[in-house]
């Protein structure tokens, strides 16, 4: 049989296309650049998959459906009302046929429908009767793109789980008219396609054959806050993506998975059991209660001082007196407290380093003091853009040297941790077997 990263490495660099055999839904919009769908459908049918495509009436008035027909080889679907293909392919069939739905152009019409679950044409029907998150590539007017409300829907819809390609930045069909608004190139809507496409087929085909099958992985995500009274609090800006984004990836390995987050604006990540805790001390709490584990993973950004006496009430404002002093006390160190435990200490501790300077000597020092395993150190400076950013470049650290890797998605920082995770799991069995002793550390089944 295959191991787990034998499947994963034939089936994301073997020589076989990554988007081989998939079925792509593509919905085009109504804006000028409909017309690279064309050049799109092309690469990707070159790539073997199937193209399906639905059209807005508005993008009818871009790119004509027979021109769209003639190169996905298939009919184009237009309307919720045609009875002919709601007979044979209705709306709902359509979106769960595909293995991956890509909107482009999306217009901002059409991300404010997606944003509240519109359904009044094909297109968005399709969008809502989707059992997978959407990927949208975006292409308007600058400011119809910066307009707060355009920039709320893609709040909204990231944080359903949608993920975004584009737009980027430049000049735009209107003279005089230049910023962020232009559909992403063809080859980049491709590289995304085949991203998200790997990512689902680990999910899909790893499973209970997953190389963290049998374990147990606790994995602690997002910020604390700690409330002042009861209407304010102190917090931080981790967003959780990079803790939620390594469950994701544990979970899709085969582990069974506990997350205990702090309160972020995600989607709980699909096949993790996912605990909501506020304060540093609830998410010491979780932790304890979530062991035994085999492998913990700390990436919550956990609030280091919490407020010695927090208001039962909300604090006034008193005429004549100085504004009131926090004072601050001194927060559980949750990764310290479960790395030292005698007892039921994970097999594998790791924990992550947030630094603004000195990123390697800083997590070294971390990862003796915290008595971890391995730390993964990240640049967290505000130019770094990783706090709240969707790519990460850090450090692996071990004990006895380290590793730094490019910068890439969170998404892919959590697949590369998963495989080091899978490595240490084959070589404590290889240990155990090789070994008189009947100890196995990790992988205990
Ligand atoms: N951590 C924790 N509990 C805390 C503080 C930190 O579990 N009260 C964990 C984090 O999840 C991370 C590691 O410790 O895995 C390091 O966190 P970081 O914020 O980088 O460092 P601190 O320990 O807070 O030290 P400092 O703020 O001085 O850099």
């Amino acid at each position: 049989m295959l191991g787990w990263r034998q499947i994963w490495s034939q089936s994301s660099h073997g020589s076989h296309s990554r988007v081989e055999d998939k079925r792509i839904l593509l919905i085009i919009g109504g804006g000028i650049a409909a017309y690279k769908c064309l050049e799109l459908i092309r690469r990707l049918r070159e790539r073997g998959a199937s193209v399906r495509v639905v059209m807005t009436a508005a993008a009818q008035h871009f790119v004509t459906p027979l021109s769209v027909s003639a190169l996905t080889n298939e009919p184009v679907f237009t309307d919720l009302f045609n009875l002919d293909d709601e007979r044979e392919i209705g709306h709902i069939r359509l979106s769960r046929d595909a293995d991956l739905i890509l909107v482009a152009p999306a217009t901002a019409d059409l991300i404010a429908k997606m944003a509240n679950g519109l359904a009044n044409d094909l297109a968005s029907s399709v969008l809502l009767a989707s059992d997978k998150p959407p990927l949208i590539a975006p292409a308007m007017n600058p400011r119809m793109w910066l307009n707060p409300a355009t920039q709320r829907n893609v709040r909204v819809l990231k944080a359903d789980g949608a993920r975004f390609i584009g737009p980027e930045s430049g000049e735009m069909a209107e003279r005089d008219e230049a910023g962020p608004g232009r559909l992403a190139e063809v080859p980049v809507l491709i590289e995304a396609i085949e991203e998200v496409s790997d990512a689902r087929r680990l999910a899909t085909t790893v499973g209970a054959a997953g190389p963290l099958h049998g374990l147990h992985v606790v994995v602690t995500s997002g910020p604390t806050h700690e409330p002042i009274d009861p209407v304010r609090y102190i917090a931080n800006r981790s967003s959780g993506k990079q803790g939620h984004a390594i469950a994701a990836a544990t979970a899709a390995a085969g582990a069974r998975v506990t997350l205990i987050t702090g309160p972020v604006n995600l989607p709980d990540p699909t096949g993790a059991e996912t605990i909501k805790v506020e304060t540093a001390e609830e998410m010491l709490a979780a932790t304890e209660r979530a062991l035994p584990a085999d492998i913990a993973v700390f990436c919550a950004a956990v609030a280091d001082w919490r407020i010695a006496e927090q208001g039962t009430q909300k604090i006034k404002k008193k005429k004549g007196e100085p504004p009131p002093a926090l004072k601050l006390v001194a927060n559980p160190d949750i990764l310290k407290t479960i790395a030292g435990r005698k007892k039921g200490r994970p097999d594998l501790v790791i924990g992550f380093a947030a630094e603004t300077e000195n990123v390697l000597q800083h997590a070294r020092k971390k990862l003796n003091s915290k008595g971890c395993d391995w730390i993964v150190a990240n640049d967290v400076s505000a130019e770094s853009g990783v706090m709240g950013g969707d790519h990460n470049r850090v450090h692996l650290i071990r004990k006895d040297g380290h590793e730094s890797w490019k910068q890439q998605s969170k998404e892919d920082v959590a697949t590369a941790l998963v495989e080091e995770m899978a490595r240490e799991v084959e070589s404590s069995k290889t240990k155990a077997a090789g070994s008189r002793s009947a100890r196995v550390k990790l992988g205990k089944s």
